[in-house]
C-alpha cells in the first residue's frame, strides 16, 4: 500500500479592512516609516476593530471562505484544530467557536504554539490523516494581536497584525506533507510572552504595571530565530537530500524580513523564491504562513517542493517539506 500523505487541498484568508500604516504609528509613538521598513520590512498591518470581535472572528471569515471555496459543508469537517496565541475566551477553544459558526460538531481544539502554531498545526494533521480516521482537516492560524499590544511601546507595537488563514487536508497517495523537523525550548519564556493566564491572574497591580502586555527582548529572540528558523530548514533539507535547486519556493513566518533573508540565504535559495508579504500584514502569528500561501497560492504548481519555516514564542521552532498537491485554476 502506499504512503498516505497529508494534502493541502485548498487555502483561504481573511484579514480586516482598518489598515495602521507606519505613518498612523508615527503619530501614536516616537518612530519613523523609514526606521520600521528598514529595520522589519513592514509597511502596515490589518487591525480588528469592533465590539467583542476577537480572534474567532477572523478564524471563521477564513474557514467559511475556505469551505466555500471547496462547495463543502461545516458537517464534512472531521477535525478543527486553531492554531491561536491570542484565544477568544481562557477557555474555552476558539476552534470550538468556529466549529459552532460554521455548524459542525467535530472535534476540534486550540494549539498554542505562538508563531510556529501553525507548523504545529500541520504536524499534527498530517499525522490524523495517517491514521486513517480522518479525511478532512481544516488548520486554521488566527490571532488577533492588536489584543494584546500595548501601542505606547514601540518596540512592539510596530510589528504586529490582526489576520487568519486556513487550509484544507485531506489523504493522497502522492502529494502532501513529506516530513516535518518540530522542536521547543521553555528557557525561552522570559524573552517573549503575554503574561495573562493562572501564574498571573489578572489584578489591578498587573495593570497599573501594565504587565498585561505583550513583552519581548527584540534583540535576543531575533538571533535565536535567525539560528533555529535556519536550522530547522537545513535540517529539513538535509533528510531528504534537498538541494537549494530542489526547492520550489520557502515559505517563512513573517517576522521580520532580516530575518527571512538569513534563513533564505543559509539554505541558499533565492530572493525570487521566498515567499514573503510581510510589508502588507506584518507578524500576525499563527497566521502568517497560511496568509502567504494565499497570496502565493497561483504560483505553486502541482508536485512543487515547499519548505516552511517558523520560529516563535516558548521558543517554538520547526520546518516543513511538502509536496504541492494542485494547480491553481
Ligand atoms: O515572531 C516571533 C519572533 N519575533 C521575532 O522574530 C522578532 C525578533 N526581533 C526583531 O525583529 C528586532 O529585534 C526588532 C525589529 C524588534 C528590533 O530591531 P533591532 O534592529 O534589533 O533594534 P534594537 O532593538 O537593537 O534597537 C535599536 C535602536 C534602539 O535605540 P538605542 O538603544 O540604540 O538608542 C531602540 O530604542 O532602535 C530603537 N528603536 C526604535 N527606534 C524607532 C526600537 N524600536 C524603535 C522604533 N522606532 N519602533
Amino acid at each position: 500500500m502506499s504512503p498516505l500523505y497529508a494534502a493541502i487541498t485548498a487555502v483561504a484568508g481573511w484579514v480586516p479592512e482598518d489598515k495602521l500604516t507606519n505613518h498612523d504609528l508615527e503619530k501614536l509613538v516616537e518612530t519613523s516609516d523609514e526606521w520600521i521598513t528598514s529595520r522589519t520590512g513592514i509597511k502596515e498591518r490589518r487591525i480588528l476593530k469592533g465590539e467583542n470581535l476577537g480572534t474567532s472572528t477572523l478564524a471563521i471569515n477564513a474557514v467559511s471562505a475556505l469551505l466555500e471555496k471547496k462547495n463543502l459543508k461545516g458537517s464534512e469537517v472531521d477535525l478543527v484544530i486553531c492554531a491561536t496565541s491570542t484565544p477568544d475566551m481562557g477557555f474555552i477553544s476558539t476552534a470550538n467557536i468556529v466549529c459552532e459558526a460554521i455548524n459542525s460538531n467535530a472535534m476540534s481544539f486550540d494549539i498554542s504554539a505562538a508563531c510556529s502554531g501553525f507548523v504545529y498545526g500541520l504536524e499534527m494533521a498530517s499525522n490524523f490523516i495517517k491514521s486513517g480516521n480522518y479525511k478532512k482537516i481544516v488548520v486554521v492560524g488566527a490571532d488577533k494581536m492588536s489584543s494584546v499590544m500595548d501601542y505606547s511601546d514601540r518596540n512592539t507595537c510596530i510589528l504586529f497584525g490582526d489576520g487568519a488563514g486556513a487550509v484544507l487536508i485531506e489523504p493522497n497517495e502522492e502529494y502532501g506533507l513529506i516530513d516535518a523537523v518540530m522542536h521547543s525550548d521553555g528557557s525561552g519564556k522570559d524573552l517573549l510572552h503575554v503574561k495573562r493566564g493562572s501564574a498571573y491572574p489578572i489584578s489591578l497591580e498587573q495593570l497599573a504595571e501594565e504587565e498585561h502586555y505583550f513583552y519581548q527582548d527584540g534583540k535576543s529572540v531575533f538571533k535565536h530565530a535567525v539560528t533555529n528558523m535556519a536550522s530547522a530548514a537545513e535540517s529539513i533539507m538535509k533528510r531528504n537530500e534537498l538541494s537549494s535547486d530542489d526547492i520550489a519556493y520557502l515559505i517563512p513566518h513573517q517576522a521580520n524580513l532580516r530575518i527571512i533573508d538569513a534563513t533564505a540565504k543559509r539554505m541558499g535559495v533565492g530572493k525570487d523564491r521566498v515567499c514573503i508579504n510581510i510589508e502588507k500584514y506584518g507578524n500576525t502569528t499563527g497566521a502568517t504562513i497560511p496568509l502567504c500561501l494565499w497570496d502565493f497560492e497561483k504560483q505553486f504548481k502541482k508536485g512543487d517542493n515547499l519548505v516552511f519555516a517558523a520560529f516563535g514564542g516558548g521558543f517554538t521552532w520547526g520546518s516543513i517539506y511538502l509536496k504541492w498537491a494542485y494547480d491553481s485554476e
